[in-house]
Parts: C-alpha cells; sequence; structure tokens
C-alpha cells in the first residue's frame, strides 16, 4: 500500500477527483490517500490557500495527484499551482499530447511530448506597479534552470524512445534571456549525439503546430510559451479534458491535469475527469503500480472507442457519472 496526498481542488476538482478515485479503487490501485485542501475555501479556516501541510504532506509522501485550483485574475493571491512548484523544486512540467482512438480532431498523427521549465521566466511573480498608468513585470532565465530541464527533455527523449528534441525560444527579440536558453539547449544537445536537435522561435511554432503537427516530438520550452503551447497541442488532440500532466522534481512529483478548475461548469456533473484519470495512471507508473495502471489505460481507450458515454465537450452527452461508470464496466 502506497501513501499518496491528494488535492481535491476548487471548481470542477472533487468531481473529476471522486471519479477517478472511484475508478483507482475498483481497478484494484493499492493506493492510501493522505487528502489535502487548498485553494480559495481554505483561506478562511487557514489565512492562505497553501497551507504548510500541503507541502509537507508531499515531502513525506513524494508522491501526488492533484485536481485544479483557482487562481483569482488580476488580483488576490498568487496561484497555488505556481507556488506549489517552486516550492518542492518541481522543476520539470510534462505534458504530452498524443491522439486518442475515437475522439475526432482534425489531424490523427499527432504524438507530441511538452517538457515545460516549471520555475522561473514570468512566472517568478516578479512585478510592480510604476506609476499608474505603467506595470512591469520581469523575465528570470538562469543558466541552472536551463541546463536542468534540457537535460530533463534529452533524458525522457532516450528513455522513451524518442528521436527529436526541439528547443522553442524568442531569443530573436529576448536576446539575453531566452539567447541564455538557447546556449543551455545547445551545450546539452552535444551530450546526445544519439537524439537529433532542432530550434525553433515560439511564434513559427505555433503556425507549424497547427500546420504539420506530425513533424514535432519533444519540445523544450521556458515556463511562458509551455504553458501557451501546451494548450495549443491539448487541443489538437481533443481539448483540455483530456490533457493530462506532471509536474517532477528530484524529490517529489505531483500528477495533474493541464486544465483549470473551469467554474463556468463546475457542479454540473459535466466535466471530464479523463485528464485527471491520464496523470493518475502515470503516476500509478512511477510508484511501480503498471499493471493496474494500463488496466485502466485499457478500460479507458475502450469507453472512449465505444464512444456512447462521452461527455460533452467530447461531443457525447454523458454526466461525469455515467462516464465514469462506463469506465469501471470496461475493467
Ligand atoms: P479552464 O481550463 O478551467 O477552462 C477552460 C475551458 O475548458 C472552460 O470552458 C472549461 O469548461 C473547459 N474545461 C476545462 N477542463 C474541463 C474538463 N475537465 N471537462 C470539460 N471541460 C473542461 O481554464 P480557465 O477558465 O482559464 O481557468 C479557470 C481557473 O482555473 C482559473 O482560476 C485558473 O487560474 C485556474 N487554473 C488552474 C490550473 C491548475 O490548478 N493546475 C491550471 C489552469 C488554470
Amino acid at each position: 500500500m502506497k501513501t499518496v496526498t491528494l488535492i481535491p481542488g476548487d471548481g470542477i476538482g472533487p468531481e473529476i477527483t471522486n471519479s477517478v478515485t472511484t475508478i483507482l479503487k475498483e481497478a484494484g490501485a493499492q493506493i492510501e490517500w493522505d487528502i489535502q485542501t487548498a485553494g480559495t475555501d481554505v483561506i478562511e479556516t487557514e489565512g492562505s490557500p497553501l497551507p504548510d501541510r500541503v507541502i509537507e504532506s508531499i515531502k513525506k509522501n513524494k508522491v501526488a495527484l492533484k485536481a485544479p485550483v483557482t487562481t483569482p485574475i488580476g488580483k488576490g493571491f498568487r496561484s497555488v499551482n505556481v507556488a506549489l512548484r517552486k516550492a518542492l523544486d518541481l522543476y520539470s512540467n510534462l505534458r504530452p499530447c498524443k491522439n486518442i482512438e475515437g475522439i475526432k480532431t482534425r489531424f490523427d498523427n499527432v504524438d507530441v511530448v511538452i517538457v515545460r521549465e516549471n520555475t522561473e521566466d514570468l512566472y517568478a511573480g516578479i512585478e510592480r506597479q510604476i506609476d499608474e498608468d505603467t506595470a512591469e513585470s520581469i523575465k528570470i532565465i538562469t543558466r541552472k534552470a536551463s541546463l536542468r530541464i534540457v537535460e530533463f527533455a534529452f533524458d525522457y527523449a532516450v528513455k522513451n524512445n524518442r528521436k527529436l528534441v526541439t528547443a522553442v525560444s524568442k531569443a530573436n527579440i529576448c536576446k539575453l534571456s531566452d539567447g541564455l536558453f538557447l546556449n543551455c539547449a545547445r551545450e546539452v544537445a552535444e551530450k546526445y549525439p544519439q537524439i537529433e536537435y532542432k530550434e525553433i522561435l515560439v511564434d513559427n511554432l505555433c503556425m507549424q503546430l497547427v500546420q504539420k503537427p506530425e513533424q514535432f516530438d519533444v519540445l523544450v520550452l521556458p515556463n511562458l510559451y509551455g504553458d501557451i503551447v501546451s494548450d495549443l497541442c491539448a487541443g489538437l488532440v481533443g481539448g483540455l479534458g483530456i490533457a493530462q500532466g506532471a509536474n517532477i522534481g528530484l524529490e517529489a512529483a505531483v500528477f495533474e491535469p493541464v486544465h483549470g478548475s473551469a467554474p463556468d461548469i463546475k457542479g454540473q456533473n459535466k466535466a471530464n475527469p479523463t485528464a485527471l484519470l491520464l496523470s493518475a495512471i502515470e503516476m500509478l507508473k512511477y510508484i511501480n503500480q503498471r499493471d493496474v495502471a494500463e488496466k485502466i489505460e485499457k478500460a479507458l481507450f475502450k469507453t472512449i472507442k465505444e464512444s456512447d458515454s462521452l461527455t460533452c465537450d467530447l461531443g457525447g452527452t454523458s454526466t461525469t457519472e455515467e462516464y465514469t461508470q462506463a469506465i469501471i464496466k470496461n475493467l
């Protein structure tokens, strides 16, 4: 039995968490959940959206499954997600985007893995109001963070039989910051002669991705471009409802979907739990419960292929609960 920290989040978080924990239990996963609440609801009682107990729990258990947490836009507290990644030094954000049979999209040959730097760039949160009409955000790129994220990308490529790593930047404009990122990428690439290495500017990447996504394999990006491009890639394979993710550091790993708390569909039994379920499947593999992971994966893909119990975001009419039961039936 492995103890794993579980953050049910807010918005649609608790609904999809309920679905995923039910499926994992039915499949026979050997997990004891250490449930830790975080986010808006916790501020009133504990004074912070991310109390220390959450960090301590993940430090102790080393692995967490996390549903989305709301961050107020343009005001209020800093993102719980960003704070968690910083506190645990979860420096790599891994987001595989691959077509799933049964989900109709414009392309059927997408298989891109996004490796996003997770600790710095504009997400360092260094902002100030210079005067009433001017605000400033500072973009931090360091040699240490750039080297380790590119190394993570190449290591991933080697271990997962990938052929190409493409470093993404805007080094024509941000000559110093993105220039440093690119120099680090070139330095690391030399150590991996077996993997092809290419570079691309982020604007061109976006255009190429929506025309010929099959030309890309592993993409490594600084934080902000990684955030934006991973949503774009999620759209290529069927949307946020199926986009999984993981934040991995040397001491801990937090598995979570790419999407947010979707307040527009909160409490309506409409949310698609697939992204969180795929994240949980990766988590099961990470903690060496591979058999259960594969069993769930098969049931999930079968359910999607059968296509008669899909949620609204995938063109179906089923509720979260009906979709969950269909997966359980296929286990
Ligand atoms: P969002 O990802 O929550 O929603 C974007 C659109 O996709 C909405 O129309 C939503 O209904 C739909 N959607 C998202 N997930 C879905 C699912 N599982 N099933 C069906 N439809 C789904 O992005 P938005 O609206 O920009 O952000 C809402 C909140 O979430 C914000 O406070 C944001 O800061 C937070 N957020 C949290 C993240 C995290 O906890 N890791 C990541 C991204 C955003």
